[in-house]
């Protein structure tokens, strides 16, 4: 005892001469790779527990319990926050963990980011070099949604978390990102729509569940250990994931409004139907390890400040088993912008983390550091906050990084390298990806694919020699393609080289605002394609947009080169939102429209992929194309999902918008191939029967229906294990065999006042060759295909005949599903 205590106060003192080596280290960007104070013999450890890392000063880290791996992860978190005097706790609670070299603790830089692929945006916790110059480089989250795969966003949540293991081995990354962006696309002028999976709740939660699953959990050669260890506190995760930015959040800049102010008045009602939807998903299904909270209020309250949302509702009912995190400089927001009930930096500080808020994260490169730090100790001395609400954040912060290995370590991936970023199959991934959400807006006479070879049936000319036309930003894209919180691709394959592998002559006609080069040369070609659309000046995180049109006179172009074109020319538009291409559409010079989305680093490849047939398009619309008219009647700002009548205006997406200024549907996507469906179910029943007659609730009719003595069963004090199961075939008559997506929509009773119009309720991509049939089964749990929110905001399953609608338009098919309420 007598030596361990001796050797102990020996790494004291050492550790204190680390630790002020490591702070005059730490000034400007000499936190490098959060690799903080290292062992003395200057090697690297990639763990706080590594016996060696002291070991030349006789010194072993298991001395400190809470490096002792035979006890729970609670108790030696207890044991590492009860080290700590106040002001190191406070010093660990911003995104520039500052660590405490006395008791032998790393810092951490928390900040990472990885949308669609390893980004350096933020700190330089996260960092691109000579050793690795680049990461996979994946299409953005909106173009990833639109392959409606759920498959897909598993392997991409895959790929990126390998390529953050082998950039933490090299010292180039951290292990906590903050991705997906996971908010509701409700209105289309929102400037981060490319970041996120669409105007659809389940489409956006089923791609949380997905991507946060395919980050965090472990699994090796295919084996999934992620959930063998029962106690969830204690399962090892790969690499932390976020669900943001909780919650109502969707408007960023949009005339007046502006996120950092702005207080979205929402109901009840649409926070549990649309808004919370996705996070619910995201955290019980997807086990989510980070929450991140706006910067909006949310019906006047900042969301980083509610202890409802934060406590009651994410930590409390949904069972997070992480932590929750700030938007960066929310907690300055409150005080600074919002300016909110007048309170001091300390009282701000305090009411965040009373509220549930675990890790602020502030602009440091600003100069300032986040509120935490800054007034953590004041709001403390001041009695504001209790020492014990600093304890219990930071314990579900290194919580997380023990559930990470930060402290033991996480054998399974110390053998990744340089080799496992950007590998051949990656970027071969990202193509995939890239591929399966291309979306074909309108192919008449079939004017895609344009043909390379001879073939006697087809009326088109092969196709030797294009004219590329565009501004060179989309044409030779190196830079629009990767859109927002980007890292540095692989490498990055433009249209223009996509196409110029395909055919023998590639010629580029380069357009500013008033023309394009040379228009007359187009008739030498056999075919035009136009590459068209927006950039993150229109469209980006404190944008909005201001209208749905073309920018920079490209409508007067286009229009142009069509009537110049002795053939109808292929569009391809590069954008996230919709963009209003009706005068496209509306002329028959257009030939095809594709929506190529930001693509990623292989857009090229998947474009030309489409566009001379080498993969038939399957992707889906994942939010509805407006035209420009709706934004004349309804300001932004307007949150509510249904139509108000008091003010006129309609409702949003298509769930709840019934108007005439739909250009395309969500769910739109043509193919090269036509699919019709078939079903022996021709209609269903389900009884759920009812212990008790409280657990009935009342619904909302159409006037002059008369409501049954149990209109509708409560889904939270029933079981919902009955299941509705029945298949389809899709069948392939066309030439081409192709994927198609199997979208299945419900609508509640018709006599349910406020319903949705339909929405979707499970989904299923499908490879179909060329004239055969695949059977695609569906079970359907009651609760949740035919679940609806009331005025409430209870989710109930109403009585009475609901609809089964199995994709739209031409191939569809629908069925009725009676259910009963039996109250016994
Ligand atoms: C430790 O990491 C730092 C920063 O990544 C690097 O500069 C240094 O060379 C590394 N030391 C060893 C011994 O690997
Ligand atoms: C791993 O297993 C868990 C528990 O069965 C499951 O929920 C999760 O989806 C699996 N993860 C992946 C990436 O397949
Ligand atoms: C899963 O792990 C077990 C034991 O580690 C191993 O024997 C098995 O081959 C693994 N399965 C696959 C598919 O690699
Ligand atoms: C905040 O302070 C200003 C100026 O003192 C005052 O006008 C305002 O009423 C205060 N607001 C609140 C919410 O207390
Ligand atoms: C396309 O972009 C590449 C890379 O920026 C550049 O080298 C090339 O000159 C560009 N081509 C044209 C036609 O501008
Ligand atoms: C659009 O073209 C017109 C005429 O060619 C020109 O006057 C105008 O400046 C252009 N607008 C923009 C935004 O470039
Ligand atoms: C977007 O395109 C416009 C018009 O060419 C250009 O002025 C602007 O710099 C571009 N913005 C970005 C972020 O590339
Ligand atoms: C659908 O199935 C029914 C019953 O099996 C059959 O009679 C009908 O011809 C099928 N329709 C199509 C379009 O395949
Ligand atoms: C879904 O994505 C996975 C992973 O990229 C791919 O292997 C599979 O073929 C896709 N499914 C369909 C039907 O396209």
């Amino acid at each position: 005892m007598a030596s361990s205590a001796s050797s102990f106060r020996l790494l004291v003192a050492l550790l204190c001469v680390i630790s002020s080596a490591s702070a005059a280290a730490s000034n400007g960007d000499g936190l490098v790779a959060g690799r903080g104070p290292i062992g003395t013999n200057g090697k690297n450890y990639t763990k706080v527990c590594d016996p060696a890392r002291f070991a030349s000063l006789g010194l072993d880290m298991s001395t400190f319990r809470y490096c002792d791996s035979s006890l729970p992860y609670a108790a030696r978190v207890r044991d590492l926050v009860g080290r700590l005097t106040l002001q190191e706790k406070v010093d660990n609670l911003g995104d520039h963990g500052k660590g405490a070299a006395r008791v032998g603790l790393q810092p951490y830089m928390w900040w990472g980011e990885a949308l669609h692929g390893v980004s350096d945006t933020g700190p330089k916790g996260t960092w691109f070099g000579d050793v690795v110059p680049g990461a996979t480089s994946f299409p953005l989250v909106l173009n990833s949604a639109a392959s409606f795969n759920e498959t897909l966003w598993r392997a991409v949540g895959q790929v990126v978390s390998t390529e953050v293991r082998a950039m933490y081995n090299l010292g180039h990354a951290e292990l906590t990102y903050w991705s997906p962006n996971i908010n509701v696309v409700r209105d289309p002028r929102w400037g981060r729509a490319s970041e996120t999976p669409g105007e659809d709740p389940l489409l956006v939660a089923r791609y949380a569940v997905n991507f946060v699953r395919g980050m965090q959990d472990i699994i090796i050669h295919g084996n999934n250990s992620s959930d063998h260890d029962r106690d969830p506190f204690a399962r090892r995760i790969k690499v932390s994931s976020c669900c943001k930015h909780f919650t109502a959040y969707d408007v960023d800049k949009w005339f007046d409004a502006d996120r950092l102010t702005f207080d979205a008045r929402v109901t009840e009602r649409d926070l549990a139907e649309t808004f919370n939807f996705p996070f619910e998903a995201c955290i019980r299904e997807g086990d989510a390890s980070c929450v991140m909270c706006s910067y909006n209020r949310v019906n006047g309250v900042p969301a980083c400040a509610d202890h409802r949302l934060l406590t009651k509702t994410v930590r409390q009912q949904w069972q997070l088993h992480g932590y929750i995190v700030s938007d960066c400089d929310s907690v300055r927001v409150m005080v600074r912008d919002a300016k909110w009930l007048n309170l001091t930096g300390a009282e701000a500080a305090a009411a965040a983390m009373k509220a549930g808020l675990d890790l602020d994260c502030g602009m440091f490169w600003e100069g300032a550091q986040d509120f935490f730090t800054s007034y953590g100790v004041e709001a403390v001395k001041q009695g504001k906050l209790a020492e014990a609400d600093v304890d219990e954040a930071l314990g579900n912060n290194y919580l997380t990084l023990m559930r990470l290995g930060f402290f033991d370590g996480a054998p399974e991936f110390e053998g990744l390298g340089v080799g496992d970023v950007c590998s051949g199959e990656h970027k071969e991934l990202a193509a995939d990806a890239a591929r399966q959400g291309m979306v074909l807006l309108k192919n008449d006479n079939g004017r895609l694919p344009l043909p390379l070879l001879d073939n006697n049936n087809n009326n088109n000319k092969v196709v030797r020699s294009v004219a590329l036309v565009g501004l060179l930003q989309h044409i030779n894209a190196t830079d629009v393609m990767l859109g927002d919180y980007r890292g540095r691709p692989c490498s990055v394959v433009t249209p223009y080289d996509g196409i110029r592998k395909m055919v023998s002559a590639t010629h580029l006609h380069p357009c500013d605002s008033g023309a394009c080069a040379a228009p007359g040369a187009m008739d030498t070609v056999d075919a035009t394609i136009v590459i068209a659309g927006l950039n993150m000046s229109v469209e980006r995180e404190s944008n909005d947009r201001e209208d749905l049109l073309l920018p920079w006179n490209q409508t007067g172009w286009i229009t142009a080169v069509a009537a110049a074109s002795p053939d109808p020319i292929v569009l391809v538009i590069m954008s996230a939102g919709g963009v209003d291409v009706s005068f496209a559409q509306d002329n028959p010079k257009v030939g095809a429209i594709v929506w190529a989305g930001y693509p990623g680093e292989e857009g090229g490849t998947a474009i030309a992929d489409v566009l001379f047939g080498k993969h038939n398009p399957g992707g889906r619309l994942p939010l509805t194309w407006f035209k420009n008219d709706y934004i004349s009647k309804i300001p932004m700002t307007s949150m509510a999902l249904r139509p108000d009548a008091e003010h006129g205006y309609p409702g949003r997406t298509y769930k709840f918008y019934s108007g005439p200024d739909v250009l395309y549907p969500f769910g739109h996507g043509l193919s090269y191939t036509t699919f019709t469906y078939n079903s022996t179910t021709t209609a269903a029943s389900a009884t759920l029967k009812i212990a008790d007659q409280d657990h009935c609730k009342q619904l909302t009719y159409k006037p002059g229906v008369q409501s049954p003595p149990c209109p509708a069963v409560d889904v939270a004090a029933h079981t919902c294990d009955e299941a509705v199961r029945f298949t389809l075939t899709v069948s392939n008559t066309g030439g081409a065999g192709g994927d198609h997506v199997v979208a299945l929509y419900t609508a509640p009773p018709p006599e349910v006042d406020e319903a949705p119009i339909k929405h979707l309720v499970a989904f299923r991509r499908v490879f179909v060759p060329a004239g055969t049939t695949v059977d695609v089964a569906f079970d359907l749990n009651v609760c949740k295909a035919f679940g609806i929110v009331e005025r409430t905001a209870y989710t109930v399953v109403p009585a009475g005949t609901s609809t089964v609608l199995v994709g739209d338009g031409a191939t569809s098919l629908s069925f009725p599903v009676k259910v009963d309420l039996a109250v016994s």
